[in-house]
């Protein structure tokens, strides 16, 4: 049997083992996916090798260290530098990051989208620009404190700390901050926030399974919105096509993990 887990801290709360088992069910595939407690990141390739993983997924606060520990790094992750799913290949570990290319397909439905403001300037924040940029949309940062825009400035993505920040008009508004998560709290302060939900043509917020403030306040603007789960679950489906080898093609992957948000 193939083994498969997903690294977090907090880990939980993670709907992945569903989303993954539920593919493996549905395809015949003899697997299973688990779950690992990681607080140390440095011992996650040690505690890969020595579970007899075949694959994994990465999440919070591990992506940046999981992709120092690669043997290789494939694709956008090269330039995120920072990896959610790894790969054995050969004896060797294999880095990806499909959090770019789900979040893509995930924003698909608000139809043509020219330029993208993201909330927050951590590891999912890296991505989304990296892969806005790359399907030419223009990214924007706007984070609360200044300490982690060096990664944009060097990319040349425009990115701004509060002060200093002047609304403009954006198309999407994304927000990639913690804030709702297990507090009461908007990304930005209020005012901002109305300004720019005024001038925009939808929002998303990447967190799943709550209704966050900021997702209160899209709601009451009557904009177009969306949460992280289709995220998730485009994110989980390229994960799944490389832990198979692309075996099992992506229309077959998807509504068996589709069905698992149901259950
Ligand atoms: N749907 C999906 O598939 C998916 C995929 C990936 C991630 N996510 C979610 O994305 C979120 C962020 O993940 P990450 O890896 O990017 O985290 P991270 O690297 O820890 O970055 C967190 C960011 O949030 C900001 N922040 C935290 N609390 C805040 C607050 N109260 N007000 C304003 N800003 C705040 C931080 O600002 P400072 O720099 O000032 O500290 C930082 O920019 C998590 O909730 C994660 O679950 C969802």
């Amino acid at each position: 049997m193939k083994l498969f887990s997903i690294f977090g801290d907090p880990i939980a709360h993670s709907r992945s083992p569903l989303m993954h088992n539920s593919v493996f069910k549905a395809l015949g595939v003899c697997a299973c996916y688990s779950r690992t407690h990681l607080s140390d990141g440095s011992q996650l390739r040690d505690v890969f090798i020595s579970k007899g993983l075949s694959g994994a997924n990465v999440t919070v606060p591990h992506k940046e260290s999981a992709y120092a520990q690669c043997d290789e790094v494939r694709g956008i992750a090269k330039e995120i530098q920072a990896v959610n799913t790894l790969v054995l290949e050969k004896g060797r570990l294999i880095g990806y990051n499909t959090d770019a290319d789900g979040f893509m397909s995930a924003i698909q439905s608000f139809g043509p989208i020219r330029n993208a403001l993201i909330l927050g300037a951590g590891g999912t924040a890296r991505a989304l620009s990296i892969a806005l940029t790359h399907g030419e949309i223009t990214p924007t940062i706007l984070n609360r404190s200044s300490g982690r825009l060096d990664f944009f400035h060097k990319e040349g993505i425009y990115a701004y700390c509060w002060d200093g920040f002047t609304a403009a008009e954006y198309d999407l508004i994304i927000n990639t901050t913690s804030a709702g998560l297990s507090d009461n709290e908007l990304p930005i302060p209020r005012p901002l926030l109305l300004e720019l939900l005024s001038r925009a043509k939808g929002a998303i917020d990447v967190i799943y399974g709550k209704e966050t403030p900021f997702l209160r306040e899209i709601k009451v603007s009557g904009l177009p919105y969306k949460d992280g789960s289709d995220m998730l679950l485009e994110q989980g489906v390229l994960a799944n096509h490389l832990f198979l080898h692309g075996e099992y093609p992506i229309d077959k992957i998807r509504p068996a993990m589709q069905h698992s948000f149901s259950l």
